[in-house]
């Protein structure tokens, strides 16, 4: 599993030299304390949202490439939140809370409701909550449904009730720094799609600004010799650990086909190893990359248009078909929305590209070009070929056949 982890406010407090001791500090803190297995963590009321906007919502970060934790069964049993749930939202770095009509009635919605307030208050977890069909003046002041269902829940648990009304009025309040929310209703004119479409956009801003992962983007830190150690720590159990090495272009597939074959390839249980951002990270990590892919069982480039526009992306390239040679590995190409062909007798479209490299890195460019007009006879899967285009259909079949070949391979 991809394990994100997080720089708190690294975006937003300079000055950038003293923080990338701080950050390193605070990483190696909260590395050792907290291991942040979700990047998001969904608290609603089942009967109310299950089956409509938490499940839109949920599909649409799924789609979007996060790791999203969502509270799927029955109610917990016994009387406390259980453990695991605890640790899940402990885990995250954001909680979304969905507070609807029905939402203070539950004591189970309520106790997590108090321990989401408490971990954004103790371990700095952002709170984004969603007030869905719901006024914000009833809940903060206590009034409708919301007095309702405290005045019972008054009755049985009266020890509880003053916490849980707190956080209730935390959780709509401006009074926590750093809350932000929306009302359905008011968003977009109440057109969920919207909405829907408006969350997942601050949640992947969100943890762009967080995530570890993205440390490149502050090229200073880079300099920082214990973030560099770091880092290569981490790509270091990556490497180990991957069974598979996906390559593809960032512009062309990231947030779609690439993400998606990543979501499927994890939910069969294959480990991968998928650098969301080669072309950021500086030429130390080169060696690394290499590295990876020789470690890797397979390997699966995703030969988009703009492809041959990334260095890094040749590059990878070349090295599978080095460890296709010298140690048999397996490559399972991907030509999405190009055609074979047109990679063996280079069309202009790639022409081109290769005339710029030419320019910059002679020595390099003419391995580059065979790889790849070598990928271009190897066996693999043509996606506007596979179902009409139906890239679902095209990620079953990559599936399956990483599947069959693992499983060849170990026995
Ligand atoms: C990708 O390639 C197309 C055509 O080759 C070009 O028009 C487009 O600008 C490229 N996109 C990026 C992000 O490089
Ligand atoms: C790579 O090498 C092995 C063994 O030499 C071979 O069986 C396999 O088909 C080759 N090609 C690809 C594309 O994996």
């Amino acid at each position: 599993m991809n394990k994100r982890r997080v720089l708190y406010g690294l975006a937003t407090v300079p000055p950038l030299v003293l923080l990338s001791v701080c950050a390193y500090k605070a990483l190696q803190r909260k590395r050792h304390s907290l291991p942040w297995n979700y990047d998001v963590y969904l608290s609603f009321r089942g009967p109310d949202t299950r089956s409509c906007f938490v499940d839109f919502l949920y599909t649409s970060l799924v789609a979007a490439g996060v790791h999203v934790f969502r509270d799927n069964d029955a109610l917990p049993v016994g009387e406390e939140i259980g453990p695991e749930l605890l640790r899940a939202i402990r885990s995250c770095r954001i909680v979304i809370p969905i507070i609807s009509e029905q939402y203070a009635q539950s004591k189970w919605c309520l106790r997590e409701l108090v321990k989401i307030m408490d971990c954004h208050k103790e371990h700095g977890i952002s709170v984004f909550p969603v007030f869905y069909k719901v006024e914000l003046y009833d809940i903060r002041s206590g009034s409708g449904n919301f007095e309702e269902a405290l005045s019972k829940h008054m009755r049985v648990w009266p020890d509880e009730v003053a916490g849980w009304r707190k956080a209730l009025t935390m959780v709509t309040g401006p009074m926590v720094t750093g809350l932000k929310g929306w009302i359905s209703q008011i968003t977009a004119n109440g057109n969920e799609a919207e909405l829907v479409k408006i969350v997942v956009g601050r949640v992947l801003s969100e943890l762009k600004t967080t995530g570890i992962e993205r440390l490149p983007l502050f090229p200073i830190l880079m300099s920082n010799h214990h973030i560099r150690s770091w880092y290569h720590h981490h790509l270091e159990k990556r490497r180990l650990h991957s069974q598979v090495f996906l390559a593809f272009r960032r512009c062309d597939t990231r947030d779609s086909f690439a993400a998606y074959l990543h979501i499927k390839l994890v939910a069969a249980k294959i480990r991968v190893f998928y650098d969301d951002d080669t072309s950021l990270l500086g030429k130390f990590i080169l060696e690394e990359l290499m590295n990876t892919i020789e470690h890797s069982k397979i390997s699966i480039p995703i030969i988009s248009q703009n492809f041959t526009s990334s260095r890094w992306c040749l590059r990878e390239l070349e090295c599978m078909v080095k460890c296709n040679k010298t140690k048999g590995q397996k490559i399972l190409p991907i030509f999405y929305k190009v055609n074979p062909w047109d990679m063996k007798h280079m069309s202009p479209c790639f022409e081109v590209d290769f005339r710029k490299h030419k320019e910059n890195y002679p020595n390099e460019c003419e391995g580059w070009k065979r790889a790849f007009k070598e990928v271009a006879s190897f066996k693999g899967w043509e996606s506007e070929k596979i179902a009409n285009g139906h890239e679902s259909e095209l990620v079953k079949l990559v599936v399956g056949e990483v599947s069959r070949l693992l499983k060849n391979s170990q026995t």
